[in-house]
């Protein structure tokens, strides 16, 4: 068996790990492994590497991803879809493992039903907002790299008795901001899925006034495209006299050395994902459920909506007092 192991759609730290583990599992299934190169882009154009014990050696402490990876909009269109398996079966790859999110796993489910192609998918990408898996490989270290930065933006913050507004990533994700919300003893999070007012904010950060607060940091997820942050940091100025410094983490909470937690997932989850594919299993992601080893159908991996847990925005605000 000829296994293709590839990363698709944003990188997420831990990525590496898990292409590490799928590399060593497949030699000690006796299978061949190749890897492809910039995701499904990869595959159109022919981007192949064979892999060997030592292409994967050093690599389960770097973030980022060794084999590339990218947003392939050709891979939308049927016709790249077929191109992409004519050059999988010319190269003699049988099946593959699929490291990605959402987007990566609806092509895979799409390569599974129009070219019969063998694929298990495991969730990789800072967003956690994968149905089917508790977490997702890169969530934990973009979580605790965005709390190292806003730590030190409330040393600054409370040194100048300022508010600021922190904006991290998440296009239509809460899962970050809610996490570094709690961790962070933000005053209000603002996520894609929970509403919460401009009003409902100046209110609470007014109660902190009342109450001998200084200094308030508000966690915002981005949103549609980046800056939001700058468009609450407006509507709070032109309904109050509080002036916020806007701080947007960017794309740093996708790189650096991944934490114990996303090597432990990265590691089990590619193990497994070979391991699924020598038993002939295919068009699913595995994930977890606390300590088990977990599987959906690619399809209902990318159609359930994974919500932002309300109850972390909640206790956020709760213990903000
Ligand atoms: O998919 C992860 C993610 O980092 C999102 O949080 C963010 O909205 C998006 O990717 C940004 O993508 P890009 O780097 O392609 O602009």
């Amino acid at each position: 068996m000829k296994i293709g192991v590839f990363t698709s759609g944003g990188d997420a730290p831990g990525m590496n790990a898990a292409i590490r583990a799928v590399v060593r599992t497949a030699i000690a299934g006796n299978a061949e492994v190749t890897g492809i190169i910039g995701g499904y882009s990869g595959m159109i154009e022919k981007k192949f590497q064979p892999m060997n014990l030592r292409s994967v050696a050093n690599i389960i402490q770097r973030g980022g991803t060794i084999l590339k990876t990218g947003r392939c909009m050709e891979f939308l269109k049927p016709e790249f879809r077929k191109l992409a398996a004519e050059n999988l079966r010319a190269e003699g790859i049988d099946a593959l493992v699929c490291i990605g999110g959402d987007g990566s796993f609806r092509g895979a489910h799409q390569l599974v039903l129009e070219h019969q192609i063998q694929i298990v998918g495991i969730p990789g990408t800072i967003d956690n907002d994968i149905f089917g898996s508790d977490n997702t490989i890169g969530f934990d270290t973009a979580v605790n790299t965005a709390l190292d930065a806003i730590d030190k933006i409330r040393d600054t913050a409370a040194s100048h008795d300022r508010l600021f507004i922190v904006e991290v990533m998440g296009r239509n994700s809460g899962f970050i901001a809610s996490h570094v919300g709690l961790a962070g003893g933000a005053e209000a999070v603002f996520t894609p899925d929970i509403p919460m007012t401009v009003e409902n904010v100046l209110e609470r950060i007014k109660a902190g006034v009342s109450k001998g607060k200084t200094s308030s940091i508000l966690i915002t997820a981005e949103g549609q495209k980046p800056g939001r942050a700058y468009d609450l940091a407006e509507q709070i100025r032109k309904k109050s006299n509080f002036d916020a410094k806007v701080c947007i983490l960017g794309h740093q909470q996708r790189g650096g050395s991944p934490t114990a937690n996303d090597r432990i997932l990265a590691s089990r989850l590619g193990a497994s994902a070979v391991q699924a594919l020598l038993q002939k299993q295919t068009d699913i992601m595995l994930g977890v459920r606390g300590e088990d080893i977990v599987s959906v159908s690619l399809e209902q991996a990318t159609k359930t909506e994974k919500h932002t847990p309300k109850q972390y925005v909640d206790l956020t605000h709760m213990l903000a007092n």
